[in-house]
């Protein structure tokens, strides 16, 4: 009897990802149809992993193509937005949910919210890390590839068991209510859902709560106040605002 040698293991797909107390860990198949949980540690199956992304989806290439971004996949990055910016945004878009009105949360499944805040940032693994850590602010054209991260992130996930409702939140996750963000939405699109109203706003204050090359870390009020400005520009829903403040007043302490 001939015995086959076995065949390597590799990750087929990423099916979405789960958080586990403070930490996100991804949920991936491999080619012997096992699923299991990977916070980031194994570089090489991971990067292969998001290079048979890349490979599933011409419409990744073209967007590369088009702004001569050489494909590379840039893990740390990912663990560390894992473990930080997309952990934080992910609890900060369940606490507005949970404080939303009882007709606003028929609009939205609890966990699309869930996993769509923890995959959002997903496509920054795709953008060179000279330009995600520029220690200055950036420049036109690099604020161009920047802002294609949400695109990257949705086609990456598309070929990869996600629901719709799911992908839709992390294409849009830098909308807002004055269609002002982007990517730009289709033609006759209604408004973004609440799901993304939550998702950009727990964005956004997260962000803000972190410091950046460019600018210290703003304390609660201060983010609140920017917000707050929006509300008044008509870029964030006030409900959305004030289940923020009432969680900020709660759990940011
Ligand atoms: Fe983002
Ligand atoms: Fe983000």
């Amino acid at each position: 009897m001939i015995l086959k040698h076995p065949e390597k293991r590799k990750i087929v797909s990423l099916k979405g990802a789960v958080q586990i107390s403070s930490s996100t860990f991804f949920v991936y198949t491999d080619n012997y149809g096992k699923t299991f949980l990977k916070s980031g540690k194994d570089e090489k199956l991971q990067k292969n992993a998001f290079k048979n992304m890349v490979d599933l989806n011409p419409a990744i290439k073209g967007l590369l193509k088009k702004y001569k971004i050489k494909p590379s996949v840039d893990t740390k990055t990912l663990k560390e937005l894992a473990g930080g910016h997309m952990n934080d945004t992910c609890n900060i878009a369940m606490g507005i949910y949970s404080i939303l009105s009882e007709p606003l949360k028929k609009e939205i499944d609890k966990a699309i919210i869930k996993e769509a805040s923890m995959l959002h940032d997903l496509g920054k693994v795709l953008i060179p890390s000279k330009i995600l850590n520029k220690p200055a602010k950036l420049n036109v054209k690099e604020r161009e590839i920047m802002n294609i991260h949400s695109t990257l992130g949705y086609e990456l996930l598309k070929t990869q068991n996600i629901k719709e409702e799911t992908l839709e939140l992390i294409k849009y996750h830098h909308q807002n209510l004055k269609k002002s963000g982007y990517p730009a939405l289709e033609e006759g699109n209604t408004p973004p859902s609440i799901g993304v109203q939550i998702i950009s706003t727990a964005d956004k204050y997260s962000a803000l709560r972190e410091a950046r090359v460019y600018r210290r870390r703003l304390n609660r009020l201060e983010a609140l106040l920017i917000l707050y400005k929006e509300v008044r520009e008509g870029k964030i829903l006030a409900d959305v605002y004030d289940a923020l403040v009432k969680y900020a007043e709660k759990f940011d302490t």
